[in-house]
């Protein structure tokens, strides 16, 4: 079979750059004034505790994906030192967005109250709160002085708004009235902003550096934003049917805090007296065991993974309209962006 055909493990193909990667964030927090600031910003970046990296991963397989034809009729050493040049650039992008995400999750664990985060204590509960918010801070600081230094406008302009979904989504998330707490557009538009805003963008500027056509740049951005719902569905989806093991975080924290989301949210179009309950705010604990008892009899889990597919079949279909090439290595990073739609659907954590 020819090399496009063969099953290769999306985040195998990015391995070595990964290891870069993790080596320069950790790197990247040293604070010659304030050592404690730069012991938690870089809690996260620690070998062992890196994450699913889903995000670097992807944004590595765009650049490659991507990578057709920016100089044509050019000197072969020219194409190599333009090629390097911007593959280093793409590799800023993929530290960046891991920065502004790691930033996101050490703020979100202190609004959320979590003691746990990917199977180890969170930095809120090993060392406070108020440590975790400046961490936070410092990360983006120190995400904002690499994306300068792109100097490219448009990217710093794109990633900058990131930040702005980012505390919207939570905002939104956060402060809901009765009824947007139970309207799958308000839900999906949240979605949009907690989640799948910084994948698609920082895909979007994966396109932008390469110098591609603006069509190739809503391919790339459409991509990352119908992963992104697709990402955050099955999170919510593993919240129910996760264990606190399985997931490295607490299982069931969502409906406990009275957030609502896909499944509960399909489980009402069901069983409409579970808004009733829903509407009750959940002071009481009772009402989380009865709305699990709607969700267990409803088609609740089954239909956000049907609406997660949905959306992961719309990001393989943004690859497949990439325009054609003939390159090898083009040809198993899109085969590999399209694995990965499966796999974010397919996963257990
Ligand atoms: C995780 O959600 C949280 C996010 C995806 C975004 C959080 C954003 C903020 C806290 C706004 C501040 C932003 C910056 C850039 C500092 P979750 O609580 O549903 O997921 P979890 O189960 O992993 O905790
Ligand atoms: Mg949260
Ligand atoms: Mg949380």
């Amino acid at each position: 079979s020819s090399m496009e055909e063969q099953q290769v493990d999306p985040f195998s193909l990015v391995a070595d750059e990964l290891s870069l990667i993790g080596k320069r964030l950790r790197e990247m927090v040293v604070s010659v004034e304030a050592p404690k600031l730069a012991s938690a910003a870089g809690y996260f970046f620690e070998i062992g505790v890196e994450g699913k990296r889903f995000r670097p991963t992807i944004l590595l397989l765009m650049a490659s994906a991507l990578n057709v034809s920016v100089l044509p009729g050019s000197q072969p050493d020219t194409v190599t030192n333009f090629s390097n040049e911007l593959r280093t650039r793409q590799q800023r992008i993929a530290e960046i967005t891991e920065m502004i995400h790691v930033a996101s999750l050490l703020h979100d664990d202190v609004l959320d109250d979590a003691e746990t985060r990917r199977g180890v204590q969170s930095l809120n509960f090993s060392m406070g709160n108020k440590l975790s918010v400046l961490a936070g801070d410092f990360l983006l600081s120190r995400a904002c002085v690499t994306l300068s230094s792109l100097n490219n406008l448009e990217v710093i302009s794109l990633i900058s708004e990131v930040i702005e979904h980012l505390v919207t989504g939570e905002t939104m998330q956060m402060s809901s009235t009765l009824e947007q707490r139970c309207d799958m557009d308000h839900y999906m538009r949240k979605t949009y902003y907690k989640t799948a805003s910084l994948i698609a963008n920082s895909c979007r500027t994966i396109a932008i550096l390469a110098g591609q056509t603006s069509e190739a740049e809503i391919l790339a951005y459409n991509y990352g934003k119908h992963l992104g719902l697709a990402y955050q569905l099955i999170d919510d989806v593993l919240d129910f049917t996760g264990t606190s093991t399985s997931l490295g975080k607490g299982s069931l924290s969502d409906i406990r805090h009275g957030i609502i989301t896909a499944p509960i949210l399909f489980a009402i179009e069901e069983y409409p007296e579970l808004q009733k309950v829903i509407n009750r705010g959940f002071n009481d604990p009772r009402d989380v065991d009865l709305s699990l008892e709607y969700l267990g009899k409803s088609l609740g889990i089954q239909r956000a993974i049907e609406l997660a597919t949905e959306h992961a079949n719309l990001a393989a279909s943004a690859i497949n309209s990439l325009p054609q090439s003939g390159d090898d290595k083009v040809g198993i990073s899109r085969r590999a962006l399209v694995d990965l739609t499966h796999i974010i659907i397919t996963r257990t954590n």
